[in-house]
């Protein structure tokens, strides 16, 4: 038997593309594709590509041609490009980077075998459709070997908000829930292979209703009946909108121990205006609302957000509205980014706001964030707080895991992957917390 070929798959953006980058590398699996962490050794390399940002983009452009030279030393090597950059522009990247071999996009990708062996046959394809079969039908079973104690799982995919500055509706599609039994024996199999933590993903994960036993299941119902899986020790799902937070899905975080008190909740602007210029559909006033009813059903729920700054139209009294809203929240952690303008979107039409006040509203949110950051891990020191260990830490004899707050945790112990152990917080480092084992 020939030398099995080998697969290189770079990642980019978010949780989705890295549910996608395994499912990808399982099809390819199955057509005696393993993967490779080595670029160089690969007889296909495939950019599973995000399109969310200017930044991002443009990234998968420099990536390409600095596959160049990989490609002219290995005339046989296969190129291929992956997710939201592949659904935008399909075809222009073939004209762009003629090295590349094959386009496909996030809802074809259980025809990449096929795409893969076209391109060994010196034909390029580009798959862009959103076809009528659900590719999770089409890819095959999840192998036997994990190698971590967490897991990702789409339940939830595209999105029908059409938040002005957004691509997601267009590269993902309009929302689709994946119907509940199929979620529900992945979950199986993955606890079978010695996960102890799932996080179930969606662009909206908490409109979730796909179809169940009896009738629609909610992303609530589908969280009590998979906190019943024995096994399964920590749930968590990524991520929401504020418009579909239901009460049973709040009621849940006070009810349901297994649901992890972490929970993302993007707001991107405290300012009503801004907030009905993004086609958000709520006010600052009802998003605080809201995390207040959260905050009755779990007391301690750390908050986390996503924020841009320089939407067009944006003012200083607007940008102070956020400011107020992140005090007024104290988050945990949170993501913040430059307005960048999408072509396709609305807000791409509008003014931008002069980037050299959205870079310093930028780092003026950075700091107040950095120091809520920084006071959440202080607060942890002297409490103690279950960690699932995931890996080996740096120095010997310690285990890195994650708190129920997702914080980082260092532990001198000898637990192992995959075990859940309590341990007192000694100390906050800047990105992590340390911790010992109680009575030792
Ligand atoms: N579905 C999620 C987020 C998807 S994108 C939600 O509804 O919140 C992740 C984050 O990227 C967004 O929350 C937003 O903060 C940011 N983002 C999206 N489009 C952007 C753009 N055009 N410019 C800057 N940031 C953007
Ligand atoms: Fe984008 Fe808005 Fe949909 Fe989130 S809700 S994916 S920000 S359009
Ligand atoms: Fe990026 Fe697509 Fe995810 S645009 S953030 S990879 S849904």
């Amino acid at each position: 038997m020939s030398a099995p070929k080998k697969l290189f798959i770079k990642t980019y953006g978010c949780q989705m593309n890295v549910y996608d980058s395994e499912r990808m590398a399982e099809a390819m699996g199955a057509e005696g594709y393993v993967t490779t962490e080595v670029a160089e050794d690969a007889d296909m390399v495939l950019l599973n590509t995000c399109h969310i940002r200017e930044k991002a983009a443009e990234k998968v452009y420099s990536d390409l041609g600095r596959l160049r030279p990989l490609k002219l030393a290995k005339p046989d090597l296969k190129i291929g490009v992956a997710g939201c950059v592949a659904q935008a522009e399909g075809e222009e990247i073939l004209k762009r980077m003629p090295l590349v071999d094959l386009v496909v996009g996030p809802q074809s990708y259980h025809r990449l075998p096929a795409m893969a062996k076209a391109a060994e046959a010196g034909e390029k394809t580009v798959d862009t459709d959103f076809p009528e079969e659900d590719k999770f039908d089409h890819l095959p079973e999840r192998p036997k070997a994990s190698v971590r104690p967490t897991a990702f799982l789409t339940v939830q995919e595209g999105c029908d908000k059409f938040c002005a500055f957004c691509v997601v509706p267009y590269t993902r599609g309009s929302e689709v829930s994946r119907p509940a039994d199929r979620i529900m024996s992945e979950a199986r199999g993955l606890v079978g292979k010695g996960v102890r933590e799932i996080t179930l993903l969606g662009q909206n994960v908490n409109a979730y209703h796909g179809a169940g036993p009896n009738g629609d299941w909610t992303l609530a119902r589908l969280v009590r009946e998979l906190a019943k899986v024995d096994g399964l020790e920590r749930i968590r799902y990524t991520t929401s909108h504020p418009n579909d937070m239901g009460d049973d899905l709040i009621a849940a975080h006070g009810e349901e121990p297994k649901l992890m008190p972490y929970l993302h909740l993007p707001v991107q602007s405290g300012s009503d205006r801004i907030l009905k210029a993004m086609n958000r559909k709520h006010t600052a006033e009802e998003y605080l609302g809201l995390i207040e009813r959260i905050r009755a059903a779990r007391p301690d729920m750390m908050m986390s957000g996503d924020f841009i700054v320089g939407f067009p139209g944006e003012t200083d009294a607007d940008f102070d509205a956020t400011m107020d809203l992140i005090r007024a929240v104290n988050y945990g952690m949170a993501y913040s980014f430059k307005y960048s303008a999408r072509p396709g979107t609305p807000a791409a039409e509008k003014t931008p706001v002069a980037a050299d006040i959205a870079d310093a509203r930028l780092q003026t949110l950075q700091a107040l964030i950095s120091e809520q950051q920084r006071a959440a891990q202080e607060a942890m020191v002297g409490r103690e707080v279950s960690v699932l260990f995931e890996k080996p830490g740096r120095l010997p004899g310690q285990m890195v895991g994650k708190s129920d707050y997702l914080h980082a945790v260092h532990v001198q112990t000898d637990a192992q992957p995959g075990q859940i152990a309590k341990v007192r917080i000694t100390k906050s480092a800047p990105n992590s917390l340390a911790g010992e084992i109680p009575g030792r």
